[in-house]
């Protein structure tokens, strides 16, 4: 096969950040998408309807001339989110989720829950509302494994969650566990997954082989092999449950080579050429569309894209750093070859 050709994609969790960052992520994420699930980590973080609104009106600001991208806006759950706050969110046209963090999981996530009981007033109104929780699904408990964050989660709160809200719909974010995987494919029809570009490709293997690379440091952080293939084999199944997310979430190069780097790879330079490497060395380009294309707005009954993108097969090597704002990033696989190339 030398070109594919998919309905138009869309990315269900992205981070663009704000001010002069966004003239490179919001190109960037216009470039093959439709679509995006803007996270509201910002500091501080968008919980009000209004602030999501500005932060809407700031980012279309840097979008391209004849760009027909969409972001779609997301409020940041804490201990005080009202069901009046959920009021405002409903009668929205373009606010589309709530995002749970617990508290300190990860970049900016201060403001996050730091009991799940606080939230029950607002997860019960975004049930009786159809609005969508989007899960950041570790525990922050000092004695659990940074790798067990996530299966320990399931077990602790997603369970019960599920058990609380059954009609709420929830996507398990960024899921990095075969544990996940599982928990999700036998889930009903109101949970699903996003999975990022790098937890497909990579390993903790890749991170910490031979030297510690900071650019494929991200959370939930890379797992071992057997996770990366129970998450392959979920991305190109057709349950309908798994979708794309690239997560993808950038700091400057000088802030992820570091003592103490940040947590986050970014992906939207290339996002839809880095989930097609995946799949064919999968050998399932065939089901590229249904993930990048179909499921995510299927579950937000959102209406697919009419329109659709093209890939060649023409092998490039990804650019070893790239400008974010006005200062540095390195994007994720920075200098290797990738095979499939957007057509323009
Ligand atoms: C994200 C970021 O940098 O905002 N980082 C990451 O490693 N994924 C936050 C997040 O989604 O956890
Ligand atoms: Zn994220």
């Amino acid at each position: 096969m030398q070109t594919l050709t998919i309905t138009r994609p869309d990315d269900w969790h992205l981070h663009l950040r704000d001010g002069e960052a966004l003239t490179t992520t919001v190109p960037d994420a216009a470039r093959c998408f439709n679509r995006g699930i803007i996270m509201p980590n910002l500091v501080p973080p968008v919980v009000k309807a209004e602030q999501a609104a500005e932060y809407r009106e700031r980012i279309l600001a840097q979008l391209p001339a004849g760009s027909e991208w969409q972001p779609l806006m997301v409020i940041y759950l804490t201990d005080n989110t009202s069901a009046d706050d959920i009021a405002d969110i409903a009668s929205s046209d373009f606010i589309k989720a709530v995002k749970y963090y617990p508290a300190g999981a990860t970049t900016n996530s201060d403001s996050g829950v730091t009991d799940l009981a606080k939230t029950y007033t607002a997860l019960e109104a975004m049930e009786k509302a159809g609005i969508p929780l989007l899960l950041h699904g570790e525990v922050t408990d000092a004695d659990i494994d940074i790798f067990d964050r996530e299966a320990v989660f399931i077990d602790r709160h997603l369970v019960g969650l599920r058990q609380r809200f059954p009609g709420l719909k929830m996507v398990l974010e960024h899921i990095t566990t075969r544990q996940g995987a599982e928990f999700v494919a036998q889930g009903d029809v109101n949970l699903a997954a996003t999975i990022t570009p790098q937890h497909l490709l990579y390993n903790r293997n890749h991170m910490l082989v031979g030297g510690i690379r900071p650019h494929y440091y991200c959370l939930p952080i890379l797992k071992r092999d057997v996770h990366q293939q129970a998450l392959i084999r979920a991305a190109t199944s057709d349950s309908g449950k798994f979708f794309l997310g690239t997560d993808s979430a950038p700091h400057t190069k000088n802030n992820k080579e570091n003592a103490c780097g940040c947590a986050g790879c970014y992906s939207n330079h290339a996002a839809i050429e880095l989930y097609a490497e995946a799949f064919e060395q999968a050998g399932a380009l065939d089901k590229l569309e249904g993930f990048a294309s179909h499921y995510g707005p299927d579950f937000y009954g959102l209406p697919r894209n009419q329109s659709t993108i093209t890939l060649a097969r023409d092998p490039w090597q990804v650019a070893d750093t790239a400008p974010l704002g006005n200062d540095t990033l390195v994007p994720l696989a920075a200098g290797q070859t990738l095979q499939w190339k957007l057509q323009s």
